[in-house]
């Protein structure tokens, strides 16, 4: 039987509940609680300055990069549909006494629930296979928008969702394009933060190309300022990725050959 868009995000929405109090500890919030920044050079290039912008992140998860974006000036908003994660990105604020809104919202009826405007709306680092409907999505992003406003991502390189898990190889074990029915993860692999937590939870992924997602937000109105590719990822997504001296993974035998990485730059008339 089909699984259904509402059953596959329930399903996603307890996944995410049950890994917010893991990140809590794994995430290194450390840093954060010492006012440390955690974007990483790359978005900083890419995006700054964000000081005195009012800027929306979507998909926020505990905050940890929202209130990074607040350190370095932002008037922040972020949203996320897990209400653990919601809790816990609003105890974050209090502890470091800044000043953020945080709702929890499934990104896709934002729509109907968000008036206000913003200078920048900002997405990164595992997001886009939660998203079920990415004309959807884009919409939502423009609507967000002031006139002249920008939207940036930085997301894992679809090319690298082909992959399986198979050690020692890479080989191809899904569509590089989207299927209608989300993938079904239900397995032992450790969590990508905690790798010595394994999730209880099940998840449903899709899976959008390249193409995909520059064309829906095309569609929606934006305008691509620029699209780059990157051989380096911020999670380790395969057993044979290691890590370099910045935190950052990739294949060693293969260093600078795969795009890992890519993010975008899209703006309103
Ligand atoms: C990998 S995390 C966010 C990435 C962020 N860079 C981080 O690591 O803190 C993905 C987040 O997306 C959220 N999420 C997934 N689908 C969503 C939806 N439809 N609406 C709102 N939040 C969603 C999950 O609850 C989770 O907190």
């Amino acid at each position: 039987m089909p699984t259904t868009d509402t059953h596959a995000e329930t399903a996603n929405q307890a996944f995410w509940d049950e890994i917010a109090p893991v990140h809590l500890k794994s995430y290194g919030i450390e840093g954060l609680l010492k006012r440390i920044s955690r974007i990483d050079p790359i978005q900083k290039r890419e995006l700054y300055p964000v000081a005195g912008k009012d800027l929306i992140h979507l998909q926020c998860h505990i905050g940890t990069d929202t209130l990074s974006l607040a350190l370095d000036g932002a008037n922040v908003t972020g949203v996320d549909f897990s209400p653990k994660s919601i809790r816990i990105a609003r105890e974050l604020a209090a502890r470091l006494g800044l000043e953020a809104k945080f709702y929890q919202a499934n990104v896709l009826e934002l729509k109907g629930l968000i008036t206000e405007k913003y200078d920048i709306v900002y997405t990164s680092q595992g997001v886009l296979c939660w998203i079920r409907d990415i004309r959807l999505w884009a919409d939502t992003i423009a609507h967000l928008l002031k006139p002249g406003g920008v939207f940036y991502l930085m997301e894992k390189h679809p090319l690298l969702n082909m992959y399986d898990e198979t050690p020692n190889e890479l080989r191809v074990g899904y569509s590089y394009f989207h299927q209608p029915e989300p993938a079904c993860f239900d397995d032992d692999e450790p969590d990508y933060s905690d790798f010595s937590y394994i999730p209880q939870n099940r998840t449903y992924e899709w899976t959008w190309s390249l193409s995909d997602i520059v064309n829906a937000l095309i569609g929606a109105g934006l305008t691509i300022r620029f699209l780059n590719e990157h051989d380096r990822l911020f999670y380790k997504a395969h057993p044979d990725m290691e890590q370099d001296g910045e935190g950052w993974w990739f294949f060693k035998e293969r260093a600078g050959m795969i795009p890992l990485t890519f993010s975008l730059l899209a703006a309103k008339a």
